[in-house]
C-alpha cells in the first residue's frame, strides 16, 4: 500500500479522491498495491464525504507523516502552493500537481529540487487537462527535435470564439455563457487576456527546449478585441480565429514564442478543435506533425492525468523518472518584433485598398459594409507596425490586426 495525501478538495481535487476510490482495483491491476487516500487538506468542511475523516486543515500532519510518499498539490494559485511543494519536495516526498501557474513560474527550481532530493515532481494536467501531452513529448517523442508546439490550450476562450463563429453570437454574450455553464471563472481574466494559454505554452516550450521559459518573456494577447467582423472577415478569407499559444525553433537556434489570436487555416488540424476542447499539435523532425484532442478542462478529464501521474510517482518511489529542465534567463527568446508572419488587418477610409497595396505590396482584400480587410505577405511585426502607422498617416483607420498562423 502507498500512502498519498491530497493538498485541495475543490474540483480537480474531489476528482482525484473520486476516481482513487471509484477505480481502486483498477489502478490495483496497474500498481500492484494500493494507493491509499491518507490525508486530505482543505480548510473547508466536507462531512458528507466518504473519506470525511480524514480531512486536516493542518499541513504539518502531511509534511510530518512519513509513510505519506506521493503528495498531490491542487490547490491552485501560486500561495501556499509553492511553499508547501518545496516543503513536501525537501522532506523527500514526491508531488503531483494540475497546477500551470506554479509550474509555469517555478518549474526549474521545483525539478531541480527533486533531482537533488532523488524524488519525482509530474505536472502532466498543469497543459491540456486529460490530454496526454508532457509524457508523450518527453517520452514518446524524445527522437525528435523539436521544431514548433502550437495549441488551443484554453477551454475558456476557445469555447467563446466558437460560439461567436458559430452562433454569431457577441463577445460578451458568448462570455456569459460560458460563465453561465461553469467553463469561465468569475474572473475570466487569466483566460480572456490569454495568460493561462501563455503559462501552458511556456510549460511545452521549457520542456521542448530544455531551459526555462517565464511567462513575462512571452508577448502574450487575449482575445478581448476580436469583433464579429473579423470572425466574419476570416471567413471569407478561408480561417477560423483561435487563441493560440505557439513556440517554434528558428534557424540559428533561438525560439519564438507568443500568446495571441490567430487566424488558422480551414486545413489546419486545429482548425476543428471547437467548443471548450482543446488541440496542441507537436511537429517534429522525424515524426512530422502529431495532433493532441480532447478535454482540456473540468473535473474528471483532469483528474485523469492527476492519477495517471499518482501511479506514476508510486511506481517510481525509489527511482526518478527523467523530467527536467534547466532554468533560463530569456536569452534564447527572440523580440516578438523580429517574429515573422503574414498578417490581417481591418481598416476603413477612404481609397483603402489602393493606400495599402502602396505600403503593403501584394495584398489580398475583401470588402464589406463600408470596411476592407486585408491578408499581406510574410513580414516582422515590427515592419508591420511601421507599415500601420504609416497606412494610418495616409487617413486609412487600422480598426484590428491579427496574425496569420501558419499551423
Ligand atoms: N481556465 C482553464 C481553461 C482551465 O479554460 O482552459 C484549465 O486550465
Amino acid at each position: 500500500m502507498v500512502s498519498v495525501a491530497i493538498m485541495g478538495h475543490g474540483v480537480v481535487g474531489s476528482g482525484v479522491a473520486e476516481i482513487l476510490l471509484t477505480h481502486k482495483q483498477k489502478l490495483f491491476s496497474s500498481l500492484g498495491e494500493e494507493i491509499y487516500i491518507k490525508k486530505v487538506l482543505d480548510l473547508r468542511e466536507f462531512p458528507d464525504s466518504p473519506i470525511a475523516d480524514r480531512f486536516t486543515k493542518d499541513f504539518e500532519e502531511i509534511i510530518n507523516d512519513l509513510e505519506i510518499r506521493v503528495v498531490v498539490e491542487v490547490m491552485g494559485g501560486l500561495n501556499p502552493a509553492y511553499t508547501f511543494v518545496k516543503r513536501c519536495l525537501k522532506a523527500g516526498k514526491s508531488v503531483v500537481t494540475s497546477n500551470k501557474e506554479l509550474v509555469a513560474a517555478h518549474g526549474a527550481e521545483l525539478l531541480a529540487l527533486a533531482k537533488e532530493e532523488n524524488v519525482n515532481f509530474m505536472f502532466e494536467a498543469s497543459v491540456g487537462g486529460g490530454i496526454p501531452i508532457i509524457r508523450p513529448m518527453n517520452q514518446c517523442l524524445v527522437a525528435n527535435n523539436v521544431r514548433e508546439v502550437a495549441g488551443i490550450l484554453n477551454g475558456t476562450t476557445n469555447f467563446i470564439l466558437t460560439k461567436m463563429i458559430e452562433d454569431g453570437m457577441q463577445f460578451e454574450d458568448a462570455l456569459k455563457l460560458a460563465q453561465d455553464l461553469g467553463f469561465a471563472e468569475r474572473n475570466p481574466e487569466a483566460d480572456i487576456e490569454g495568460h493561462d494559454a501563455c503559462r501552458k505554452i511556456c510549460i511545452l516550450a521549457s520542456l521542448a527546449y530544455g531551459k526555462h521559459v517565464y511567462p513575462q518573456s512571452v508577448h502574450t494577447e487575449g482575445i478581448t478585441n476580436i469583433t464579429l467582423e473579423d470572425v466574419n472577415f476570416a471567413e471569407a478569407f478561408g480561417y477560423v480565429i483561435k487563441l493560440i499559444g505557439r513556440v517554434r525553433k528558428l534557424d540559428g537556434g533561438k525560439i519564438d514564442i507568443i500568446t495571441a489570436p490567430m487566424l488558422v487555416p480551414f486545413k489546419s488540424q486545429l482548425s476543428n478543435i471547437d467548443n471548450e476542447f482543446n488541440g496542441i499539435m507537436v511537429r517534429g523532425d522525424c515524426v512530422g506533425d502529431v495532433v493532441f484532442y480532447g478535454k482540456g478542462a473540468g473535473k474528471l478529464p483532469t483528474a485523469s492525468a492527476v492519477v495517471a501521474d499518482i501511479v506514476d510517482c508510486c511506481k517510481h518511489l525509489k527511482a526518478r523518472r527523467f523530467l527536467f529542465w534547466a532554468d533560463g534567463d530569456g536569452s534564447n527568446i527572440i523580440d516578438y518584433r523580429d517574429s515573422v508572419s503574414a498578417m490581417y488587418i481591418r481598416v476603413s477610409g477612404d481609397d483603402a485598398e489602393v493606400k495599402a497595396e502602396k505600403i503593403f505590396g501584394e495584398i489580398n482584400t475583401v470588402a464589406d459594409n463600408g470596411q476592407l480587410a486585408i491578408i499581406t505577405s510574410d513580414m516582422s511585426y515590427g515592419e508591420f507596425e511601421s507599415k500601420c502607422a504609416a497606412l494610418e498617416g495616409e487617413g486609412v483607420k487600422v480598426l484590428s490586426a491579427i496574425r496569420i498562423g501558419d499551423i
